[in-house]
């Protein structure tokens, strides 16, 4: 396995590859890796001949310092995980690398980026597009592989390659969870014990949603997700229920047969995203 820290170096390994006719699954992460980030390589690696992680903590799309702060970095171990999954290259650039200069991308997403996460985190997607743009350039990949945990990242990176003519196939990867439901999270470490332990009250309140579809109205589907997650350490942000093609939140649950909930809440001081598809 070959590790880089260089825009260059990566992108002339990929041009041997491609040179050699050779197809590359890309993988980009931020690193503090666990089981669903392996998810995701062990798919690359089964429909690719070469895979490539990307290792970078973006400090564009942080749009709370101390998240960025505080957000775990393990990269030895990391390397460890990458190279018993097989993973062929890591580019793991500093920010100067990527960022020399102040990034002055504009991406438009319509009202995509103005529901659920786009809401709540203003400028975070414009950070996930500038750089995962960027990565698409370096490394130029045949398939590019993203968590269905990060439902919304899915589409947003869906609508940029639309946009921007990028020739990648995008493959969305379903959510890991721990044994108690809690969707795998790198931001899962800067929990305690109690707080970790009510955290799992964020998969009972999606499968509430579940249970409830088509029984109750969605507002009361909804209050009651929302309730699950107002307890001594969970603070809920936001619980909605959406249309899966454009996030739009349902006002009936005939306006579209899959809906899909999605939650934010704040756990202690760490925030927590995840969904489920009803
Ligand atoms: P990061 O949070 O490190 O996640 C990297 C990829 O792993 C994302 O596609 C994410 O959806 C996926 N992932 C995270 N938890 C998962 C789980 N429990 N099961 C399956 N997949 C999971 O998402 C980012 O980084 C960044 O925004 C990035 C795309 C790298 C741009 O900076």
């Amino acid at each position: 396995m070959l590790i880089s820290k260089k825009i260059v170096e990566t992108q002339d390994f990929t041009r041997q590859i491609r040179l050699k006719g050779q197809k590359i699954g890309f993988v980009p992460t931020m690193g503090a890796l666990h089981a669903g980030h392996i998810s995701l390589i062990n798919r690359a690696k089964a429909e690719n001949d070469v895979v490539i992680c990307s290792i970078f903590v973006n400090p564009i799309q942080f749009n709370n310092a101390n998240d960025l702060a505080l957000y775990p970095r393990t990269f030895e171990k990391d390397c460890e995980l990458l190279k018993k999954a097989g993973c062929d290259f890591i580019f793991s650039p500093e920010v100067e690398e990527m960022y020399p200069e102040k990034a002055s991308e504009d991406f438009n997403f319509g009202e995509l980026e103005t529901f659920l996460e786009g809401k709540f985190r203003p400028g975070h997607f414009k950070g996930v597009a500038i750089v995962v743009s960027r990565l698409f350039n370096i490394v130029n990949p045949d398939n590019a592989y993203f968590g269905l945990k990060d439902f919304q990242q899915v589409s947003i990176i869906k609508a940029l390659v639309k946009e921007k003519n990028i020739p990648v196939n995008i493959v969305a990867c379903p959510t890991l969870r721990e044994d108690d439901g809690l969707a795998m999270s790198s931001r899962n470490v800067r929990l305690s014990e109690d707080e970790r332990r009510e955290a799992k009250l964020i998969y009972k309140a999606l499968l509430s949603a579940k249970e409830n579809k088509e029984k109750i109205s969605i507002e009361s589907a909804k209050e009651i997700g929302f309730n699950y997650l107002n307890t001594q350490y969970l603070s809920c942000e936001y619980f909605e229920i959406v249309n899966p093609e454009n996030l739009r939140p349902l006002k009936n649950w005939s306006d579209h047969p899959h809906p899909v909930a999605c939650v934010a809440a704040w756990c202690g001081k760490t925030r927590l995203i995840d969904n489920m598809l009803l």
